[in-house]
C-alpha cells in the first residue's frame, strides 16, 4: 500500500517537473515585424529609367513619314465618346441601322457633388492600382550587348521559399576581376554551394557579391545562385539587379502561392453522354411572377427530370415554391435582380450553372448538351444561347465592349452588337464579350465575377463589364429557350404585372438609370459610354 501511495507521489512529481521543464524550453517564436501599408513604388520604376543610356542625339535628326494607315491604330492620350449623328428617322431605325449613341455618365450625380465624387473615385483608384500592380508589370529594356546573361521571364519562388536562379552567366570580358552584384528588395541571396576562387561576400543579404579572378570559376559559382522571399506577399514580385562593371541587368521573380484549383466532380464517365443532372444547375430569380415559375419549372422537367432549379425570390409575399430538386430562396423584399442572382449562383454545387429568367420556357431547341459540349472542349467560361420571342423573333443579343484608356476624367467604356470570331468545329457559335440572359456558365467563374447586388433593378451588361478581363465569353444561336411574356399593352397588364413593371422597367431619368450610370463612373472609373 505504502509503495503504491509512494509511486503515485513519484510519477506526480516527475509530471510536474516535466511540464515546467516544456513550458520552460517552449519555443517562443519571434516574429518579425512588416510594413504593408500601401506606397507609391519602391523607385523601381526610377532606376529603370536612369539605368540605360540616353539615344542617340543624332537619330533625331533622322527624317521620317507617318503611315496613317497604322499609326491611327494608337491608343491616343485620353478618350472621347462619341456618337454618330441621327440618320433617317423612321420607325424601327434604330433595329435596322444601329446607331451608335454616347453617354456622359458623370451626369448620375449632382453638380454640386462632382468634384468630390471625383476626389474619391481618384484616391480608390490609386489605392486600387497600388494593390494590383507589382514590379512584373513594370517594363525593363536589356541594354544592347550586355555581357549578363540571366533570365528574363518564367522564375517564380512560393511565398518565402527559397529557388535557384537559373540562367545566370558572365561572358568573357578581358578584366583582372570580375565582379557581380545582386540586389533585391523582397528577399535575400545566396549560394547552394561553393567555388573555388569565388569570393562571396553579403551572403544570405539583399545585397550579395561575388568576385573572382577566374571566369569559368564565377560562372559555376552562377549555377548555384540561391534567392529567398524573406517578406511575405501571396503575389507579388521582386526586381533582382544584377550588376557588372558598366553593365546593369533587371529580371522579375514572380512571388506567389500556387493557383488553387476549384474541381468538381463530375460523376459518371466522361465519354459517355454528358448527364445534366450532374453537371448543371439551373438558377433564376423570381419576384412576384410565380405563375410564370411554374410554366418555367414544368417545361424544365419535361426535358431535365432531376436536373436542380435554385430559385432566389424577393417577392413581398413570398409563396412556396417546392418540389423534387427544388431549392427556393427566399430574400428580403424587393433586394433586387443582381442580388438574387448572386444568392442563387451561390448556392450552386454542380460544375456549371445555366441562368435563365422566370419567364422562359424550355423547348426541344433548348438542348443544355450542346451548352455543356462546348464549355467541355473549348478555353471558354460562359457560353449564351438564344431567346426566342414570342413574335417568332431569335436573339442572342452579343455584344462587344472595349475600354478606351482615358485621363482624370475616367476611361470610355465602347459597347458594340456583335462579335470577335467565329468558333473552330461550333458552326453556330462565335466568341465575344456580353450575351443575352440565357447563358451555361463555369460556377466558380461567375461566383469569382460576381453580380454587384447595388444593381437592384434593370442590369444585365454590368456583369460583364465587370467581369472582362475575366471571364472568356461565347454566344451559340442553336440553343434556344422561348420567352413566355409578350409586350402587353398597359390596359391589359394585370396588378402583378403592373407592380413587376414598375420594379423592373423604370424610366430613363429614375434612380436606378442614375444608380447604374453612378456605378459605372465611380466604381468601374468611366467617364462616359458609346453602344449602338
Ligand atoms: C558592388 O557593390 C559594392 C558595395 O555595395 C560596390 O562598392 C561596388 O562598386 C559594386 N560593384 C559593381 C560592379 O557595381
Ligand atoms: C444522372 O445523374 C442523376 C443524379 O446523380 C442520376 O439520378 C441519373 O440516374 C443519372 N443519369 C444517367 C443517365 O446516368
Amino acid at each position: 500500500m505504502r509503495s503504491l501511495h509512494k509511486t503515485v507521489l513519484l510519477v506526480l512529481v516527475a509530471s510536474v517537473v516535466l511540464v515546467l521543464a516544456v513550458l520552460h524550453s517552449w519555443p517562443t517564436r519571434a516574429y518579425s515585424t512588416v510594413d504593408v501599408r500601401q506606397r507609391p513604388g519602391t523607385g523601381v520604376e526610377r532606376l529603370l529609367a536612369e539605368r540605360l543610356p540616353e539615344p542617340d542625339p543624332s537619330a533625331g535628326t533622322i527624317p521620317y513619314h507617318v503611315r496613317e494607315s497604322v499609326a491611327g491604330l494608337l491608343a491616343h492620350n485620353g478618350c472621347v465618346c462619341e456618337g454618330e449623328r441621327a440618320g433617317v428617322n423612321l420607325p424601327f431605325a434604330q433595329l435596322l441601322f444601329p446607331r451608335v449613341s454616347a453617354h456622359p455618365l458623370h451626369t448620375a450625380f449632382q453638380p454640386s457633388q462632382l468634384d468630390e465624387m471625383k476626389r474619391r473615385r481618384a484616391k480608390e483608384y490609386q489605392g486600387f492600382q497600388m494593390r494590383s500592380q507589382t514590379p512584373a508589370d513594370l517594363l525593363i529594356v536589356t541594354e544592347a550587348n550586355s555581357p549578363l546573361q540571366y533570365p528574363t521571364q518564367g522564375v517564380e519562388v512560393r511565398p518565402l521559399k527559397t529557388i535557384l536562379i537559373p540562367g545566370l552567366a558572365l561572358k568573357d570580358l578581358p578584366r583582372d576581376i570580375y565582379t557581380l552584384n545582386f540586389s533585391a528588395s523582397l528577399g535575400t541571396f545566396n549560394v547552394a554551394a561553393e567555388v573555388e576562387g569565388v569570393k562571396v561576400r553579403g551572403d544570405g543579404e539583399m545585397h550579395m557579391t561575388l568576385s573572382s579572378c577566374v571566369l569559368p570559376n564565377l560562372n559555376r559559382q552562377l549555377q548555384f545562385i540561391t534567392y529567398t522571399n524573406t517578406l511575405f506577399h501571396p503575389s507579388t514580385a521582386d526586381t533582382v539587379q544584377l550588376e557588372t562593371e558598366g553593365h546593369q541587368a533587371l529580371f522579375t521573380i514572380k512571388i506567389r502561392h500556387g493557383v488553387t484549383p476549384r474541381l468538381y466532380n463530375t460523376g459518371g464517365d466522361a465519354d459517355k453522354e454528358y448527364n445534366i443532372s450532374t453537371l448543371v444547375t439551373i438558377a433564376t430569380k423570381t419576384f412576384l411572377r410565380y405563375n410564370k415559375l411554374q410554366d418555367l419549372i414544368d417545361s424544365i422537367r419535361r426535358y431535365y427530370p432531376t436536373v436542380t432549379i435554385v430559385i432566389a425570390d424577393d417577392s413581398e409575399n413570398p409563396k412556396m415554391v417546392s418540389g423534387p430538386y427544388i431549392e427556393h430562396y427566399v430574400m428580403p423584399f424587393g433586394k433586387g435582380w443582381f442580388a438574387g442572382r448572386n444568392l442563387a449562383v451561390s448556392q450552386v454545387t454542380t460544375k456549371y450553372v445555366l441562368w435563365v429568367d422566370d419567364d422562359f420556357i424550355f423547348t426541344a431547341n433548348t438542348k443544355l448538351e450542346k451548352l455543356v459540349e462546348v464549355l467541355e472542349k473549348t478555353t471558354l467560361d460562359l457560353v449564351g444561347g438564344a431567346v426566342r420571342e414570342a413574335t417568332g423573333y431569335t436573339a442572342t443579343y452579343r455584344q462587344t465592349i472595349s475600354i478606351e484608356a482615358g485621363e482624370e476624367e475616367g476611361d470610355c467604356l465602347h459597347m458594340r452588337r456583335g462579335f470577335h470570331h467565329a468558333i473552330d468545329g461550333f458552326p453556330n457559335c462565335v466568341v465575344t464579350d456580353g450575351v443575352i440572359n440565357f447563358f451555361l456558365a463555369r460556377t466558380d467563374k461567375v461566383q469569382q465575377v460576381g453580380f454587384d447586388p447595388r444593381l437592384a433593378r434593370v442590369a444585365h451588361m454590368e456583369f460583364f463589364i465587370d467581369g472582362l478581363g475575366a471571364l472568356h465569353v461565347g454566344s451559340c444561336d442553336d440553343v434556344i429557350v422561348n420567352h413566355a411574356t409578350k409586350i402587353k399593352l398597359p390596359w391589359g397588364q394585370t396588378e402583378s404585372d403592373k407592380t413587376y413593371a414598375k420594379f423592373r422597367y423604370p424610366p430613363a431619368s429614375s434612380d436606378a438609370t442614375h444608380t447604374k450610370n453612378g456605378l459605372l463612373y465611380f466604381k468601374n472609373r468611366f467617364q462616359c459610354l458609346t453602344r449602338n
